[in-house]
């Protein structure tokens, strides 16, 4: 990739922490930075996300509830004409995008729900932070337990419009919630700390649906300062892609539904680089770590993607790590 390297400042006295910044020139850069909000490039995915958990919302035996989500969805104008029910999509649930990986997404948010509440309440945790959150409402949907925070990390464009939709709704969270404007390819950290987030205190965080459109050298630093803020205690859930190849899987039937129906290629915002390995690089540091396919827990739910020929679902995994106490 053809970025330059950005000195920042750390967390903790780590000083000169590289990282690449936004100024790559490559492809898959300029898709993922040019716009920020949620009308094009990587923000334009939060929406596709949205609609999936409408779609997810209003079936008849759905995994997740979110009744926010449809509203993001006809706010904005890439999406005003996209379906929120499974009705509406060409083919129903025999469509890739609005019926396969739809499913994907909401199993998706029941399972990474199930994981933060059981973290909140089993460990005490009150502080969660969402890295790359997007149009993520639990802070509004779930159930947490007093004295949680929530912490939203996403660019400026996407929180914006969200807060412009769940204003409009006169929406009222479940906990505080600190939404944070910042990219996480600089120094996030100082934004996080400087809201309030405690390092002395046990945390929860998840990165659901973001790694892969970061450099290798940010999920890096992300991976390293989430164990560096966290305490003995903390828990956190992430989503990788571990194919080598991520081109092996260009004409699969989700890539091309998703590319020709809603016009996001995900090939063209996924960063290419080599992926490093977050999970291994949490155990090293003592972290318990478990990685699942999404498919286990398909058969857990009784609803969800099976495998199948030429599936780009079959390099995902979804990471669960606890740090633990001494
Ligand atoms: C597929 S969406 C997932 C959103 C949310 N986590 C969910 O699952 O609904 C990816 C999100 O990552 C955010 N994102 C991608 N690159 C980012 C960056 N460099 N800094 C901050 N947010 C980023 C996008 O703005 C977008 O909201």
């Amino acid at each position: 990739m053809a970025g330059t390297a950005h000195r920042t400042t750390g967390v903790e006295g780590v000083e000169n922490t590289t990282v690449e910044t936004v100024e790559d020139t490559t492809a898959e850069g300029v898709a993922s930075t040019t716009v920020d909000g949620v009308e094009g490039g990587v923000g334009l995915t939060a929406l596709m996300v949205a609609a999936a958990r409408a779609i997810e919302t209003h079936h008849h035996d759905s995994l997740a509830q979110d009744v926010y989500a449809e509203h993001f969805v006809r706010a904005a104008p890439a999406s005003a004409d996209w379906p929120v029910r499974i009705q509406h999509a060409t083919d129903g649930d025999a469509n890739p995008l609005w019926g396969r990986f739809a499913r994907y997404f909401g199993l998706r948010t029941r399972v990474l729900d199930d994981f933060l509440l059981r973290s909140v309440h089993t460990r005490g945790a009150r502080q969660v932070v969402l890295l790359g959150a997007g149009l993520d409402t639990r802070a509004f949907r779930l159930e947490w337990p007093p004295g949680c925070v929530i912490f939203e990390i996403d660019r400026e464009g996407v929180l914006a419009f969200k807060h412009t939709v769940l204003d409009g709704l006169s929406a009222t969270p479940k906990a505080a919630r600190v939404p944070i404007p910042v990219d996480l390819r600089a120094d996030w950290v100082a934004a996080l700390t400087a809201a309030g987030f405690d390092t002395a205190a046990p945390s929860v965080w998840l990165a659901e649906g973001l790694l892969f459109y970061l450099p290798n050298a940010a999920e890096t630093y992300l991976i390293d300062t989430v164990d560096r803020l966290s305490t003995p205690g903390s828990a956190l859930a992430f989503e990788v892609k571990i194919e080598k190849d991520l081109m092996e899987y260009r004409d699969s039937p989700l890539y091309t539904a998703t590319k020709h129906q809603i016009g996001i290629d995900l090939l063209h915002l996924f960063n290419r680089e080599p992926r490093p390995d977050s999970a291994g690089h949490l155990a090293d540091r003592g972290w318990a770590t478990s990685v699942h396919t999404p498919f286990d827990f398909t058969h857990r739910h009784g609803r969800g993607p099976l495998p199948e020929q030429n599936d780009a679902l079959a390099g995902n995994r979804w990471v669960f790590a606890d740090k633990s106490r001494p």
